[in-house]
């Protein structure tokens, strides 16, 4: 067990919600099969977020299974819940080269009818949600680690300008929505963030609508350093773009090593996320799109499931206790 009232420096309870004093949104990753069966999942989302983000069901593996069908039924019931309860919703994600369903995987259209798919599937599901999904996630992980475009299939099938005719699209299907890049290691490798910069800005140049970049923010207790953080945020804004800081978890074994849950461990957790709160608070408010933490318990986080290790990265432990790390927040609210 390792709730706050364990830590010397960082002790707090979360009777009321981390969203009330932040100026700006703090938002959450919703599994909705969690968010309305587990109690305790949903007085935690529901008393200190005021953002959420679908983990999985607004991809196209769930959106858009079929050609000609789109399967609205989980969605909508989230966008609903998301209006009746004042929760801002940002949707995620248009286009992205994984949980694509089979049938866009194996698309044997010609370079048009690829075009109109594209087009289809982007202006439809946005057109769904209009003035119920806040900013949609249009583009996600286009880049490779070395800076180059990664040679999605979406690339490969709509050449270099996919990304510039998305966020196009987008726009036509909801002009009011704010419109993001998103993509993970931004925080962590300059080279890969220059490179998405200078698309995105040339994008912008040439008229089209570009609102924001997510930085995903899954980052470690050893790396990246917060100094690194920090100038990834200052860049972003500096480009003139909101910074939506938007799947953020701080592993603390990174190594996938067996561990020992120490005291220490939990403190540099919640000494990395004091810095990045720190430093997103000073951004003006014109840009602060808002820090969505990518799970609400240690149990439920994509990390040890992905990486096959233990680990613990998000606010509360797997009995729902709120760890350091959430005091963490708490206190700089
Ligand atoms: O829904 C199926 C279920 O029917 C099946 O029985 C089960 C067994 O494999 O799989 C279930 O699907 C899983 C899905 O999550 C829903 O739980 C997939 O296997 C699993 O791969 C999928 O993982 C998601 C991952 O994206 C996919 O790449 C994670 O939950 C989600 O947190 C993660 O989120 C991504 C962001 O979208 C983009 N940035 C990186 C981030 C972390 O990978």
């Amino acid at each position: 067990m390792f709730g706050c009232a364990k830590s010397r420096h960082y002790t707090c309870t979360d009777t009321d919600g981390l969203y009330h004093n932040a100026g700006y949104p703090i938002g959450v990753a919703i599994n909705p099969d969690l968010l309305y069966t587990d109690s305790q999942c949903h007085r935690i989302a529901s008393q200190q977020f005021n953002s959420f983000t679908a983990e999985n069901i607004f991809k196209p593996f769930y959106l858009h299974p079929e050609p000609n069908a789109y399967y609205w039924e989980e969605a909508d019931k989230l966008a609903d819940y998301c209006v009746t309860n004042h929760k801002r919703l940002h949707g995620h994600t248009l286009i992205w080269h994984e949980q694509l369903p089979e049938w866009i995987l194996s698309f044997s259209g010609s370079t048009s009818e690829w075009e109109q798919m594209f087009k289809n599937h982007i202006q439809t599901i946005v057109a769904h949600f209009r003035g119920k999904v806040a900013g949609w996630d249009v583009v996600n992980e286009a880049f490779d680690r070395d800076g180059t475009l990664r040679n999605s299939i979406w690339r490969r099938k709509l050449g270099d300008g996919y990304i510039e005719r998305a966020f196009r699209y987008a726009h036509e299907a909801d002009p009011n929505a704010l419109l993001f890049y998103n993509d993970f290691d931004l925080e962590s490798n300059p080279a890969k963030r220059r490179a998405v910069l200078t698309l995105l800005n040339n994008i912008r140049l040439r008229g089209a609508v570009i609102d924001g970049i997510g930085l995903q923010m899954h980052v470690n207790i050893y790396s990246p350093g917060s100094g690194e953080i920090v100038k990834a945020i200052e860049e972003v804004a500096k480009a003139g773009y909101k910074v939506h800081i938007s799947e953020l978890d701080i592993s603390i074994n990174p190594r996938g090593r067996p561990i020992d849950k120490t005291a220490a461990l939990f403190q540099l957790q919640a000494e990395l996320m004091t810095k990045i709160v720190v430093n997103y608070k000073q951004l003006p408010s014109r840009l602060q799109y808002g820090i969505t933490i990518w799970g609400i318990s240690d149990k439920d986080s994509w990390i040890p499931y992905y990486f096959n290790r233990e680990d613990f990265p998000l606010l509360y432990d797997s009995n729902y206790i709120p760890k350091p790390v959430y005091c963490a927040i708490k206190s700089l609210l």
